[in-house]
């Protein structure tokens, strides 16, 4: 079927199953290969976007629920407030290690800044709990939160 999706502005016009995950839609069909496979479950939240401003799986999205919603993904995140400090505040503390979640991990936290501009150790642990990070860079991660509200 022929589905229009919005995606950091633009629309596009995808030929694809209602039932495909965003995730592919994004990578395999319109080439957008930041947002990351990791799990395919929902359960790493390595493909980590925004549906209308708010933190969601791709790989839990079927392009059919899209609708009219505005999706953001790491690509143009850094044209946010807040994903520009985010984007500014890894690359000044050097979180990334292999790098391979780091786009999940920015994506979620902007989702967190945008409604809690100043969030508290607990409320960064919380909003993160879905990110897994196999190199283990959660202190710096949560670290450049901070930096980025500062
Ligand atoms: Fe979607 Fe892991 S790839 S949560």
């Amino acid at each position: 079927m022929t589905i229009n999706i919005k995606i950091n502005g633009t629309v596009h016009t995808v030929d694809a199953d209602g039932d495909t995950p965003l995730l592919w839609v994004l990578r395999d069909v319109l080439g957008m290969t930041g947002t990351k496979f990791g799990c395919g479950a929902g359960l790493c939240g390595a493909c980590t976007v925004h549906l209308d401003g708010q933190a969601v799986r791709a790989c839990q999205t079927p392009i059919d629920s899209v609708g009219e919603s505005s999706i953001t993904t790491i690509e143009a995140i850094g044209e946010t407030p807040q994903g520009k400090a985010l984007q500014q505040s890894w690359i000044d503390l050097d979180v990334p290690q292999c790098g391979y979640c780091q786009s999940g991990q920015i994506m979620s936290a902007a989702a967190l800044l945008a409604a809690t501009p100043k969030p508290t150790d607990a409320d960064i642990d919380a909003a993160m709990s879905g990110n897994v990070c196999r190199c283990g860079t959660y202190q710096r991660i949560r670290a450049a939160i901070h930096r980025a509200t500062a």
